[in-house]
Parts: structure tokens; sequence; C-alpha cells
């Protein structure tokens, strides 16, 4: 016991004056496309060590530039740094900025060495531009953009959620876009696991046969988070994603952007890709190098596809109101009614019962409900509507077992009723 403080006041004159140590939010394995070239960076908290050539930078001091505001695991920070290692006898300070995007994506600007003007030393306040309100931390135009190789999973929620199709059209190549409807983004839960978070997605590229530029291609891309970054005076949300089996990193990472709240009539969703691992390649929603537009779609699976038709004397188009509810393989409420914008597919019947798995657009989950329907008169038919419910994949083999369970007896019902003819009020 007594010999501790007497180790510890031996060890510290070896502590270089004012040296610190890097967070540890910033350690790990990255790998970043500056002016061309494939940079690999490893930082831990003694160094930051890039493959670009013998040196490597140590932190002499640091100011955490902290947004208490924000809840975020890592803070943006500004670095005085020294370069050792290598053949240049003349010490170089240096400043670099690290903005903490997600725990997969960092981007910094490192300066040029500092020389020391006479009379002023050389510190973190005198010599950092960014410690200077005036000029503050860097812009994304100016910062690289480090993808961490070792990747963190992180729930996609906050880049892609629900089932969407997709127009993509190459910025290069003038091929012109390809909106093929079988071009699809999923970003579901795998089945039978819909409580988990959900970390990739999958992104379904068809051909088509006038676009040169278009492909087959299926890629299962994992999340590695999004931020907000204002560029050119206006806030966009941006996310970075890493094809799960790409062995080049040069065409594993890519980083994407769109505008929030996109007033679009169609309600359509526009976002731009980049080609290689950079972000700043994507200069607005309409500028990139691989373009996309997204539709919400409904979800199509083995929980959805029909497997019993309704009678023939429902089949056709109702009203409420003046909305339309159309009964063919499927039951369609639009989105008019409260929201209701569902879908529901038979999957079991037996008089006027049904059971019927029930989707929302774009959503990926699925319930099921059971209703009774029935024409009450020659003008109105009749729908009694159970309490929807979830089911997990045990049951799903014994779909018989759902129907007893569940629809014989209708608890909890309200009605619905559907008009033959459309109401103006
Ligand atoms: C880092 O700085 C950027 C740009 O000033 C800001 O938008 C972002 O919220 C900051 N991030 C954190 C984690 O403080
Ligand atoms: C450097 O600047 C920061 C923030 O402006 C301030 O909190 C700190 O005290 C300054 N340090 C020195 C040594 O002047
Ligand atoms: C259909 O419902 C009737 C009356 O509720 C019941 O007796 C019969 O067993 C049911 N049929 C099947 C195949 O479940």
């Amino acid at each position: 016991m007594q010999t501790t403080p007497v180790l510890f006041l031996l060890s510290l004159p070896a502590i270089v004056w004012g040296r610190c140590n890097i967070p540890a939010y910033f350690h790990g394995d990255w790998y970043s496309r500056e002016s061309g070239t494939d940079i690999k960076t490893l930082i831990n908290a003694d160094k930051w060590d890039s493959n670009e050539d013998e040196t490597q930078l140590e932190c002499v001091d640091i100011f955490i530039h902290s947004n208490p505001g924000l809840q975020q695991d890592g803070d943006n920070v500004t670095m005085l740094m020294v370069k050792t290692g290598g053949t240049n006898l003349n010490t170089c300070y240096m400043c670099v900025d690290v903005l903490w995007r997600t725990p997969n994506i960092l981007q910094y600007r490192q300066e040029d060495c500092i020389t020391a003007r006479s009379g002023s030393q050389i510190s973190l306040n005198d010599s950092c531009k960014s410690m200077n309100p005036w000029y503050g931390l860097p812009s994304i135009d100016v910062t690289f953009t480090m993808f961490k190789q070792s990747l963190e999973k992180i729930n996609c929620v906050t880049t892609f959620e629900g089932v969407y199709q997709f127009s993509y059209e190459v910025d290069t190549g003038g091929g012109g876009i390809c909106n093929h409807p079988d071009s699809q983004i999923k970003a579901c839960q795998e089945p039978g696991s819909q409580y988990v978070d959900n970390d990739v997605f999958v992104m379904t590229y068809r051909k088509c046969l006038d676009v040169s530029t278009s492909k087959n291609e299926q890629i299962r891309y994992q999340c590695m988070g999004s931020w907000f970054a204002v560029r050119s005076g206006i806030g966009y949300t941006y996310a970075a994603v890493a094809d799960t089996v790409e062995q080049d990193t040069r065409e594993k990472f890519k980083c994407m952007m769109t505008l929030k709240n996109q007033k679009d009539a169609n309600n359509q969703i526009r976002w731009v890709m980049s080609r290689f691992p950079d972000c700043t390649s994507l200069s607005g929603v309409y500028r990139g190098p691989l373009k996309l537009v997204l539709t919400r779609i409904p979800i199509s699976n083995d929980y959805n596809t029909p497997r019993c038709s309704f009678d023939k004397d429902i089949v056709g188009n109702w009203f409420i109101k003046r909305n339309r509810i159309t009964i063919d393989d499927k039951m369609h409420f639009p989105p008019a009614l409260n929201q209701m914008d569902f879908y529901l597919s038979c999957q079991q019947t037996n008089g006027t019962r049904y059971l019927l798995s029930q989707t929302v657009l774009g959503k990926c989950d699925v319930n099921y409900v059971c209703m009774d329907i029935e024409p009450r008169n020659e003008r109105f038919l009749q729908l009694k509507v159970g309490v929807p419910f979830r089911v997990d994949l045990r049951e799903l083999e014994d779909p018989g077992l759902l129907f007893r369970a569940n629809c014989e007896t209708l608890a909890d019902t309200s009605d619905i009723l559907l008009d033959k003819y459309p109401i103006s009020i």
C-alpha cells in the first residue's frame, strides 16, 4: 500500500507535458478515402496512426466541444497533436478537429504543421483555428469521412424502416432513370424475430432493358448510423451503410443523404448515395452519384400471401362516404380513413368468418384479425371486426389453431358498414 504513491511520483516525469488521451469513442480501425487514396487509420488512447507514411500523431492537448443538449455517445473535439516517427527532424505540431457522427462514423480535418510565430507559443487555444469562435468547427465539405472497419451494430430505424419501391439513376454513363416495380428496399426485422432490432436492410436492384446503367443485384447493407449536418445552409440527414459481403473496402462503404420532411405530393422520398466511401460527393437530393426516389409499398411475404378468397358477393368496390374500399384478392382500406391505410388478406375462412392477416402500407409488422363479413341487404355489407393480434411462428404451423382460438367467437367486435355507392356529404 505504501509504495503506491511513490511509484506514482516516480512515473510522473516520464509523461510528456500536456500529453492527453484520445477519448475511447474514437478508438478503432478506420477507413477513409482521401483525394483518391485509401487511408487506414488506427486510433487508440496514445496515437493516431495512418498507413499514409512512417509517422503517427500523438495528442498533446484536447478540447472537448461538449454538447449537453445532445444525448450522444461521443463528442466533437479539437486536438493539438505532434507528429512522431519518420525522418523529418523538425517537430511538427498540428491541429486536428474530429466530428463525432455515429459510433461508426467520424469526420475530421487535419491542418498543416504549425510554425510558431515569435513571441507566441504553440498551444491549442492560440494555434488551432477552430478554437476561435469566429471559425468554429469545420463544415462537412472540408472534412474526410472515416468509416469504422469493425462495425458496431446500429438499428436501421433512423435510416430506413419499412418497405419501399425505388427508382434509381446512375450519374455517370448517361443511362437515365430505371423505375422497375421490383426494385425494392426492405428494412424489416427477420420474420419471427419482430421484436428484435433490425441492423440490416436489403436493397434489390432490377434491370430496366432501356437503361444501360441499370443492373440486377441484391445487396444487404448494414446500417452505420445517421446524423444531421448543414450543407450550403440546408440541414440534411446523412446516413452511412456497409455492404455486408463486399471485400473491397472502396466499394463496401457508402454515404447517403436525404432531406427530412420532404413535401412531395406522391409521398416520395429522395435520397442520394455515394459511389465510394465519401460524403462530399453528395451536394443535394438532386445531385449525387446515385439518385434514388423511394415510394412506400405494401409488404409481400409468406404471412400476407392470400390462402383463401373472399366470397364472390363481397368482392368489388365499396365505399365509406366517398372513400373507396376495394376487395379483390386483398381488402384495401385507403389512407383517408383515419390513417387506416392497410391491406387484409384472407388466410382462413369458415362460412362468413375470415381470419385475415393485416399489413400497413410501408410497414413491416404483420397482425392478424378476425372478421365476420356478411351482406346486410342489397346495398350494405357489414363487417364485424375483431381485435387485431400478433402471432408467433409456432402458432402459424397449425393455422387451424389460430382460427379456432380467435375467430369462432368474435370478442370485442366493432361494426363497419360498407356502402355500394359513394355518398358525398
Ligand atoms: C459536432 O459538430 C457539428 C457541427 O458543428 C454539430 O452539428 C454536431 O451536433 C456536433 N456533434 C456533437 C456530438 O456534439
Ligand atoms: C482555452 O479556451 C477554452 C475555451 O475557450 C478555455 O476554457 C480555456 O480556459 C482556455 N485555456 C487556456 C490555457 O487559455
Ligand atoms: C365451421 O363452423 C361451424 C359452425 O361454427 C363448425 O361446426 C365447423 O366445425 C367449422 N368448420 C371447420 C372446418 O372448422
